[in-house]
């Protein structure tokens, strides 16, 4: 995979030499009259830039509503070759994460056109700070430059070779090269997340996927094991193994830890991931149409990886331990069937309704096996339900948490993440109706409110632990591209989680 270099300068935007120089626009228009017209402006004091694009903003032509691009040749008065104004939206409303997807734009209105290199400006604006900017645009840009054609014959490379970021003269350095810093840990790690989701099932299968995070966690210091069907049936992982035994992959069982020196108490924070590599329901067979896009029901263990190799790099001080649960889900002589009965690991028996609820039986063993080894408070990330996407479409993921004061450092690492959760209900009324006749829990709840009783299931392995579950199902693969983002994995969840695991 090539590497997008990523370099911070503090020159005047006039004197740039670059291909293509990246500039802010967003709308001043306050009135919502009927006959309002836009009155873009550019984010920059730069008198030449503004001169260059003047004569467009005042056409009219252009709106600079959000990731809405215009793109001058030779522009007047600027040593760059190019210049791309790239909008924001309403000025009033101008957010960080508006930042991150113009940033996104830019390199994929770049990447097509064969240029190479580009310079992108820090919007200079009160509402909008440096430093979280300069993060957010390094995140914005590498996500931009993220395509999944890799296994394509004619794959043309077209990645962005250089992505600097221009701020003004007179900012905090060091702060910008810290965020700077701090964007390329987080981003690389979120494309980590990415090629993994990417993968199909035959090239990623569970044993796969533990060789990856293996491999990734021997580079970046990270305690890794990987087990198998043995240690599934010593940890008599009765749930995880019900999916596991109905294919010829075996399974693995991914365990990671950091442990910052000196930390030796406080909360142990554990992460549990949702890694099926592929899920064609079972003996409750999935239909055909669209189940090529069940590759990515590992989306949620990948996400838990990716934020643990920023973890080990970026540093807190906090311990924390991962747990990944991946298996095939697969049909088989030996798979599960309907009716049939299996113990989890925490001694809860499960009755198997449907074969293909099999995320919550592996994530069960998951979370009570994070428990076994220390964990205090627990998240897990799964492509859990169709219900929630169903409820929340492909913008919000789902979000459940049995403690609110868990969920409120949750939900304020969305500000800094930029990502989209919802918090969705828990509650009596669903554990009724996951009640077995013939043991302790099934494994659907029937037709309506599938995403709560999904949760509601989990919530019986989390017990009294402080715990987050996180669906993912309808945002962790992008069905049709965005100006700043191509179709295909996200990588959604490893921002948000990372930033969770950084408040403690
Ligand atoms: N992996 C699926 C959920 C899913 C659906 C992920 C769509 C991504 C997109 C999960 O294992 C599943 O099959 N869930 C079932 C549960 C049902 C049988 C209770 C579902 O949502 O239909
Ligand atoms: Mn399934
Ligand atoms: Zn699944």
């Amino acid at each position: 995979m090539s590497t997008m270099q990523t370099q911070l300068s503090f020159a005047n935007l006039a004197g740039i030499e670059s291909e293509l120089l990246a500039v802010l626009a967003a709308d001043t228009q306050t009135s919502k009259a009927p006959d309002a017209k836009p009155l873009p402006v550019l984010l920059t004091a730069d008198e030449a830039v503004k001169a260059a694009a003047a004569a467009v903003l005042a056409s009219g032509e252009y709106k600079a509503g959000a990731n809405e691009t215009l793109l001058l040749h030779a522009p007047a008065g600027l040593a760059a070759k190019r210049l791309l104004i790239v909008g924001l939206g309403k000025l009033a409303k101008a957010t960080v994460n508006g930042v991150r997807n113009a940033a996104g734009t830019a390199v994929r209105f770049t990447k097509p056109r064969g240029i190479r290199e580009l310079v992108f400006a820090l919007p200079e604006s009160e509402l909008l700070l440096p430093s979280p900017s300069v993060r957010a645009a390094i995140e914005g840009a590498f996500v931009g430059d993220f395509d999944p054609d890799t296994y394509r014959s004619d794959r043309k490379d077209q990645s962005v070779q250089s992505f600097s970021v221009v701020a003004s003269g007179n900012s905090d350095k060091a702060a910008l090269e810290a965020a700077l810093a701090e964007g390329i840990i987080i981003s690389e790690s979120q494309r980590f997340t990415r090629s993994l989701v990417n993968e199909p099932g035959n090239k990623l299968t569970p044993t796969i996927l533990g060789e990856r995070a293996a491999a990734m966690a021997a580079e970046v210091g990270l305690q890794c094991e990987v087990h198998s069907t043995e240690k599934l049936h010593e940890l008599r992982m009765g749930a995880f193994w019900s999916v596991s035994q109905g294919s010829e992959e075996p399974p693995a069982l991914i365990v990671m830890r950091y442990e910052p020196k000196g930390v030796t108490d406080g909360p142990v924070l554990g992460l549990v991931g949702k890694g099926i590599t592929f899920d064609s329901g079972g003996i409750s067979l999935k239909p055909g149409d669209n189940m090529e896009k069940m590759k990515y029901d590992m989306a949620g263990g990948a996400a838990m990886i990716g934020a643990m190799r920023a973890i080990a790099l970026l540093k807190p001080r906090v311990r924390v331990i991962c747990v990944v649960c991946a298996s095939e889900n697969m049909p088989d002589g030996k798979a599960q069937k309907p009716g049939d009965v299996q113990i989890a690991m925490s001694g809860k028996s499960i009755e198997i309704i449907n074969t293909d609820a099999e995320g919550r039986l592996v994530l069960a063993d998951g979370l009570t096996y994070a428990k076994q080894l220390g964990a205090t408070h627990l998240i897990d990330a799964a492509t859990l339900t169709g219900a929630c996407v169903v409820a929340l479409g492909m913008i919000n993921a789902g979000a459940f948490s049995n403690d609110d004061e868990t969920y409120s450092k949750f939900n304020a690492a969305l500000a800094t993440s930029g990502e989209k959760f919802w918090r969705l209900p828990l509650g009596e009324e669903y554990g009724e109706m996951i009640k077995s006749d013939i043991g302790d829990i099934k494994n659907t709840g029937g037709r309506w409110g599938g995403a709560s009783t999904a949760a509601e299931f989990l919530k019986v392995f989390a017990e009294d632990t402080p715990w987050i579950h996180l669906d993912i199902a309808g945002v962790a693969w992008v069905e049709d591209s965005r100006p700043y983002i191509a179709k295909g994995p996200s990588g959604a969840g490893v921002r948000s989680i990372l930033e969770w695991v950084r408040s403690y």
